[in-house]
């Protein structure tokens, strides 16, 4: 009888999706649920046959490069991949998936969550009122901005954004642009409403809220500088639920703290889960810890869609979500 391939899932993941996973494959579980160090991993790549990591693994040539490897597949439990050298991936023959689509809308609510607790300064007021600061209500007190006309700039223009877009438009009436790589289908702007702007610095400086949605890696890193950042509206809100080095942390810090921009609201940190110091300090950024896909339906289906990658693997069809 063939024995079931040997999976490794790096954290622990839900219930319902282990429970299935331990149906067809010889699954080793992390019990302890902390990230594992880079010789662990090395070690894993030669004891598995898959590794189910997250984007708590750094997973590079190092990692991948190993005597002795026999992980022939590396099955992503999340839609991005930067943690992951694929290029390496692709260079040792080894297959590489990854959990689009299924996150796309549990994303962008998380992205509408943070617009509207910035723009509505939420966190300021819960704050208060815990810390018994609340002295009741008066018609100057913590006055936010409404959304209803105002411009929407999104950075990166893939499934997440373009669902941001929609929500925003249909809740807030707010108006959208987007600047990305290249523009996107006639039907796909037509059924956003977003208008395409070509130059990055044109889209920064004409939005009163700007969402990135665009992938981290190389091509990315402080995409968001103390430059762009001089560029966008003293009144206007950042939002990143994308990945942290996106933006330049200690930059941000001073832009908010010096009120050059109004707000910021965050879900991903340059060095998770280390919190730039500054940003703990500010009442004006608004700080949730890399929650955008963590709803219990939505992880439950990014682990069946990761079990979709390992059965067609392992029964010689082709992945559903290649990325290598
Ligand atoms: C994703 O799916 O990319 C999430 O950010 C977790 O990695």
């Amino acid at each position: 009888m063939n024995q079931a391939p040997r999976i490794l899932l790096t954290r622990r993941w839900t219930e319902a999706v282990e429970r299935h996973l331990a149906i067809r494959y010889d699954v080793t579980l992390n019990e302890a649920d902390v990230p594992l160090t880079a010789d662990q991993l090395r070690q894993a790549m030669r004891d598995y046959d898959a590794l189910c990591p997250t984007v708590t693994d750094c997973i590079d040539a190092s990692v991948l490069d190993v005597p002795g490897r026999r992980v022939r597949l590396i099955g992503n439990f999340g839609v991005g991949y930067n943690h992951i050298d694929v290029g390496a991936a692709r260079a040792f023959g080894i297959r590489v998936s990854n959990t689009p689509d299924v996150l796309t809308d549990t994303t962008a609510e998380l992205a509408v969550l943070l617009l509207l607790m910035a723009t509505r300064r939420a966190g300021e007021g819960e704050r208060e009122l815990r810390a018994g600061r609340w002295t009741g209500w008066r018609p100057s007190h913590l006055t936010g901005t409404s959304l209803a006309g105002k411009v929407l700039g999104l950075i990166g223009f893939g499934r997440i954004a373009q669902a941001t877009a929609r929500k925003a438009q249909a809740a807030f009436g707010m108006q959208i642009l987007y600047h990305g790589r290249r523009r996107a289908d006639a039907a796909i702007e037509a059924q956003t409403g977003a208008q395409f702007i070509a130059a990055l610095d044109e889209l920064i400086a004409n939005s009163d809220v700007i969402s990135l949605h665009c992938p981290g890696g190389p091509e990315t890193f402080h995409l968001i500088n103390a430059a762009r950042l001089a560029l966008m509206r003293p009144t206007a809100v950042l939002i990143n639920t994308a990945r942290g080095p996106v933006v330049d942390e200690a930059a941000l810090v001073a832009a908010l703290a010096q009120r050059r921009i109004a707000a910021a609201g965050l879900d991903v940190y340059e060095d998770e889960p280390r919190v730039h110091p500054g940003l703990l300090q500010l009442e004006n950024a608004v700080l949730l810890p890399h929650l955008g896909s963590a709803t219990i339906e939505t992880r439950n289906a990014m682990g069946m869609r990761v079990a979709a990658n390992l059965d067609a693997y392992f029964s010689g069809q082709p992945l559903q979500d290649p990325v290598a």
